[in-house]
């Protein structure tokens, strides 16, 4: 299931599915999906079992966030599945900053991606955004962009808007992107192929904007410096790596 559209293209959606092998040859056409092998998937999976006991934080590096506390990954999931869902939050989309809170499980975590080749280097040091992250259904960031990030799937679907750092990009994206947050708030599960009809002369304003839904074991590629922003749309955890190109 893709959205993509593009000031050089007709606004293109195929009807929403939740049959995976249909969703992943869809998203074999466009370049920002990779898909990861199962033993890729299972060696994360391992990695993602060392962050059950960390604290996490909440995220807000580009988010916004109001800080929370502390929290670990079985408590924010017992308080994620608490919710209603109907309350659109981005503090709750919290995170482990290894780059900040440098710890062994990262060092762990960065081998085993190292070794799978999804990463180019185990040193901590290279990266300049290292994120474990954990976000509720519905959680978003905002519009903000960085260095080339790579951004690895164990579980959930999210949503991602994908455009170059253009002087006009910048001012158009966060307020389309905030009333499709807004939109999934006064209709929960509403339609997103049914929201991008409706303004669709607005989304075709942000040039070679990219609209993709990630499944579970991808991970997505942000072009250095372009915006983005995410929205979850079930609980997910993931993994974000950030470097500069040399
Ligand atoms: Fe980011």
């Amino acid at each position: 299931m893709i959205f993509k559209q593009s000031h050089k293209f007709p606004l293109k959606t195929h009807h929403e599915s939740t049959d995976w092998i249909e969703i992943l040859n869809h998203h074999k056409n466009q370049p920002h999906i990779k898909y990861n092998s199962n033993s890729f998937m299972v060696n994360c999976a391992q990695g993602n079992q060392l962050f059950a006991d960390l604290p996490l934080y909440t995220l807000c590096d580009g988010a916004g966030g109001v800080p929370l506390g502390l929290m670990t990954q079985s408590r924010y999931r017992d308080l994620a599945e608490s919710l209603n869902h109907d309350d659109i939050s981005s503090y709750l989309y919290i995170a482990h900053p290894f780059l900040a809170h440098y710890c062994q499980k990262g060092s762990e975590l960065l081998k085993i991606l190292h070794t799978s080749g999804y990463s180019h280097s185990s040193n901590p040091k290279d990266f300049n955004l290292f994120h474990y992250l954990c976000g509720a259904k519905n959680t978003y960031t905002q519009i903000h962009n960085h260095a080339t990030a790579t951004a690895l799937l164990f579980e959930g679907m999210k949503e991602w808007w994908l455009a170059p750092s253009t002087v006009e990009n910048a001012k158009l994206m966060q307020p389309l992107f905030m009333d499709r947050v807004w939109h999934l708030y006064r209709e929960p599960g509403g339609s997103l192929a049914e929201w991008l009809e409706i303004k669709s002369s607005a989304v075709s304003s942000i040039e070679d904007l990219v609209i993709v839904l990630q499944p579970p074991s991808t991970s997505l590629y942000i072009p250095d410096k372009w915006y983005h922003g995410v929205l979850n749309h079930a609980y997910s955890s993931s993994i974000t790596l950030s470097w500069d190109y040399q």
